[in-house]
């Protein structure tokens, strides 16, 4: 028997406080336009005092479980994309398990920067396809604030909070082409970029949290190569063409990229869900946050072909497709 995973529900969290580009602007030498013409972003979501990572997690793992109707207890794998971890060790995903009341099975982190739902993704599709799990929450949370350098105008303008969810499920593998569920994952990664993109701290380094550092240039120029590269493969792995693609889910990094991505697809930029205007860069959580923004509105329906894409610090990178 072969088995692969349907994406049964997803979920997502925002924390209550936004700030605007405006009140941006009476924190550091910016303003509103600049930073709507370069990134596409107008605000963003900040965790409250007290607030953390897994707080977020939890919220949008309760409302993709919710949107299932599926106890808590049917999960036997957790897998969260963070970069953010409320501590050290152990690991987010095991506190989203005790908020949960889940006492069973398994529970771990992914980092991957903003290409962790993506990974996490990959991780859970291949537990599920080997047979070692039925029911997986793949949650992937953020509170980039609390590693943003706030006098960093190049920086701390780009990200927000926020946290995403989905649930997949076990199904046997038909064989059908127009079967739901996961059709392929690829990640990659590259050490080489390093310097790129980073925070300047850690527990094994500097015994600090430190702040993100990027050199925004470089990232951009290799986000739309190697993204690009990466769907090319999943659509070559599928035998699909960019007309078969009914959705763009993509991580909102910078509006420009996205179009970008788009424009080379042919795909017309209604066929992309965006939110980067409202939740800003919210790294691992972007996907899942947009692909519930697409689902809960309606655009996206039952059948259809969602191609994901994703970059970030690593440098890592990947692309999923799936029919929802
Ligand atoms: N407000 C006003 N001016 C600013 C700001 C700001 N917030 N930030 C930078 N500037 C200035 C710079 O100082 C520079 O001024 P100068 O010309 O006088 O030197 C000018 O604006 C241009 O700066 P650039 O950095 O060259 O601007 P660019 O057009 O490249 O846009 C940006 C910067 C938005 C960061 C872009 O490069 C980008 O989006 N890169 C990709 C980021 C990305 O994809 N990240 C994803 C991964 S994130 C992760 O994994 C955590």
């Amino acid at each position: 028997m072969s088995y692969c995973s349907k994406v049964v529900s997803c979920g997502a969290y925002l924390p209550q406080r936004v700030m605007t580009n405006v009140e941006m602007s009476s924190m550091v030498e910016t303003d509103d336009s600049w930073i709507e013409k370069r990134t596409g972003i107008k605000q963003r979501h900040i965790a409250a005092e007290g607030e953390f990572t897994s707080d977020l997690g939890f919220a949008a793992a309760k409302s993709a479980l919710v949107a299932a109707s599926l106890r808590p207890d049917s999960i036997d794998l957790i897998v969260c994309a963070t970069s953010t971890p409320d501590e050290t060790f152990p690991a987010t995903a095991t506190r989203i398990q005790h908020r949960l009341g889940i006492r069973g099975g398994a529970a771990f982190d992914v980092q991957a920067v903003c290409s962790g739902f993506i990974y996490a993704l990959s991780v859970a599709d291949n537990f599920v396809r080997c047979g070692q799990a039925k029911r997986v929450l793949v949650v992937a949370a953020e509170t980039f604030s609390r590693i943003l350098d706030w006098s960093d105008r190049s920086t701390c303008v780009l990200f927000g909070d926020g946290a995403g969810a989905v649930v997949l499920e076990s199904i046997a593998s038909n064989g059908a082409d127009k079967q739901r569920g996961v059709l392929s994952t690829h990640i990659y990664s590259d050490g080489d970029h390093h310097d790129s993109l980073y925070v300047d701290g850690g527990p094994g380094s500097t015994r600090t949290t430190g702040f993100l550092r990027m050199r925004g240039r470089e990232v951009f120029k290799h986000a739309v190569t190697r993204m690009a590269e990466a769907i090319d493969t999943a659509l070559e792995a599928n035998a699909l063409t960019p007309g078969d693609i009914d959705w763009m889910v993509p991580h909102q990094a910078n509006i420009r990229i996205i179009e970008a991505m788009a424009k080379r697809l042919n795909l017309s930029m209604d066929q992309v869900v965006v939110t980067i205007d409202k939740h800003a860069n919210t790294s691992a959580a972007s996907i899942p946050l947009a692909l519930y923004s697409g689902v809960s509105d309606g655009r996206i329906k039952e059948g259809d072909v969602l191609l994901l894409e994703a970059m970030g610090g690593g440098f890592t990178w990947g692309s999923t497709l799936l029919r929802w």
